[in-house]
């Protein structure tokens, strides 16, 4: 199949959170499976010190913003020394410090930024001459692309392509006053209830619910949790509509990157049969937070997007109970001010247990994911979650709560059966936190207990093969759609 796999954020070109993971491992995979997969996203600042062999293709993509001509340039780089990755260059717009804004917030023209992107993501095919038969789209940063292309009915060989939308998070959404509709390029008819309109904004998310051939997300129960009121952000309506149409798959790991027995960032590696290397680790990462190297209390670590999404409320609130259980936790994150601070004070008031960083530093994820005994992950919604599988994989337990992927991945552990490769508890509040995290910390002290359930942890194989044969079945599905479209012209 030729796809053409569209996204804002590609490992190791540009990355804030969990998307560019997925659209920096899933193309090659597909790629493997013998498809002709080909990625696009913008040119930010830097992407050249990943993309050592860029080379101009002479495409030019000139899009209409308002007033304004944005002359797209194409440049084509190789993700993984294998799959084609267009980027498309606009300096103006994208050679920036940020991907999406600064730490004072969101580009002011964000919409520009995306509205382009999308519209060049279907002027590429034109002008580079690649006819994809599946167009993947990925997030609110892309997702107009889906109704371009449906305005683009009878247009050249538009007809053939057919669209996916996968949501990885459907709290952000791509909202726009209503002033920004003329750079859309499109009429006000498509600003309704029915159309592009919510609550009175733009929203460019909705463009792409309403107009993909077919939607996924990236867990099944996220796949049900976005059609109640309580997770959809206000798109469940829209998205119970299409029910048919959406489905969920499983993100999976790149054990390229994520495997303790093969990772450059520890100062020891390791493997289920020999756990010495993870106690290195431990102890590394103890000093390189300035913690009391004490290899029998129990450590919990914690590498995230700092925002409301993650459930540091919880952790704030269940600060002091941790010290009084005399549990160490080390955070790595970075975003919102009022997470940051809260985590901050928190150290100041528990030093002797508590180790804050507050930057983005990969290194230091691994390290983490090694050198913890426990991960925590009370997320108030979770689509999919990398890091409580890459936690397993390092034999680091997760906590979390049972949301999402959370939920599909994490099994509770069972003391009697012994099976199981984590912690769990529902209710999203800071006693159910903490009586989870009471379970972890007495099985921690039971070492022969504890040992088996680092087993089944390390056991789990969440390897991409399964989800990328889920992800070609969906795009034999829409090469249905495709060919009935063409033939119904
Ligand atoms: P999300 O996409 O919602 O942020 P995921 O769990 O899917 O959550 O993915 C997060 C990814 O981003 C992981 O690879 C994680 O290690 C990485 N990450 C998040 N914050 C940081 C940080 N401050 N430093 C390094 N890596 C980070
Ligand atoms: C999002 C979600 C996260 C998911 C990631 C990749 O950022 O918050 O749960 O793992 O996308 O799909």
């Amino acid at each position: 199949m030729k796809i053409l796999f569209a996204a804002s954020e590609v490992f190791p070109f540009a990355k804030t959170g969990g998307l560019a993971d997925v659209a920096g491992s899933l193309p090659v995979v597909l790629k493997e499976l013998g498809h002709d997969v080909r990625v696009v996203m913008p040119k930010y600042r830097g992407v050249e010190r990943f993309a050592t062999d860029l080379a101009d293709t002479g495409a030019r993509t000139p899009v209409r913003i308002g007033d304004e001509i944005a002359v797209g340039a194409l440049f084509e780089g190789r993700l993984a020394g294998r799959v084609p990755v267009y980027f498309v260059r606009y300096d103006p717009y994208f050679d920036r410090d940020g991907l999406y804004g600064t730490a004072q917030g969101d580009y002011p023209d964000n919409a520009s930024r995306f509205i382009f992107f999308s519209r060049t993501i279907l002027d590429a095919m034109q002008s580079l001459d690649f006819w994809p038969e599946v167009l993947h789209l990925n997030d609110w940063q892309c997702a107009l692309a889906a109704l371009y292309l449906k305005s683009y009915t009878g247009v050249s060989r538009y007809d053939q392509v057919a669209s996916l939308l996968t949501i990885h998070n459907l709290g952000y959404q791509g909202l726009f006053w209503h002033y920004d509709m003329p750079l859309t390029g499109l009429g006000w008819e498509y600003f309704t209830p029915e159309g592009i309109e919510f609550y009175g904004k733009i929203n460019l998310l909705k463009a792409g619910l309403i107009s993909a051939d077919l939607l996924s997300t990236v867990s099944r129960k996220y796949a049900r949790e976005i059609q109640t009121e309580e997770y959809g952000f206000g798109l469940d309506g829209v998205l119970k509509k299409r029910a048919r149409d959406l489905c969920g798959i499983l993100n999976g790991v790149d054990y390229t990157l994520w495997d303790p027995a093969d990772d450059p960032f520890l100062p020891e590696r390791y493997g289920p049969d020999d756990l010495t290397g993870k106690a290195a680790c431990k102890r590394e990462l103890l000093k390189r937070f300035g913690l009391e190297v004490r290899m029998r209390r129990p450590l919990i670590g914690c590498v995230s997007r700092l925002t409301a999404q993650k459930g540091f409320d919880l952790v704030a609130a269940v600060g002091p109970d941790l010290a009084r259980l005399d549990a160490a936790l080390v955070v790595l994150g970075d975003g919102e001010e009022k997470v940051r601070s809260d985590l901050v004070d928190l150290a100041k008031r528990y030093p002797k247990h508590f180790g804050i960083r507050i930057a983005y530093d990969d290194g230091l994820a691994h390290l983490i994911e090694a050198g913890a005994d426990f991960f925590l992950m009370p997320s108030r919604y979770e689509p999919c979650g990398l890091n409580q599988m890459y936690s397993l994989k390092y034999g680091t337990i997760p906590i979390v709560r049972g949301t999402g992927g959370l939920d599909d991945t994490i099994v509770s552990f069972n003391r009697k059966t012994r099976t199981g490769n984590g912690f769990k508890f529902f209710s999203y509040s800071p006693q159910r936190l903490l009586s989870a995290v009471r379970r972890a910390v007495s099985v921690y002290h039971e070492r022969p207990l504890f040992a088996r359930l680092i087993r089944n942890a390390m056991a789990c194989d969440f390897s991409w093969t399964r989800s990328a044969q889920d992800y070609e079945k969906l795009y034999t599905r829409l090469l249905r759609k495709g060919a009935k479209r063409k033939q119904t012209r």
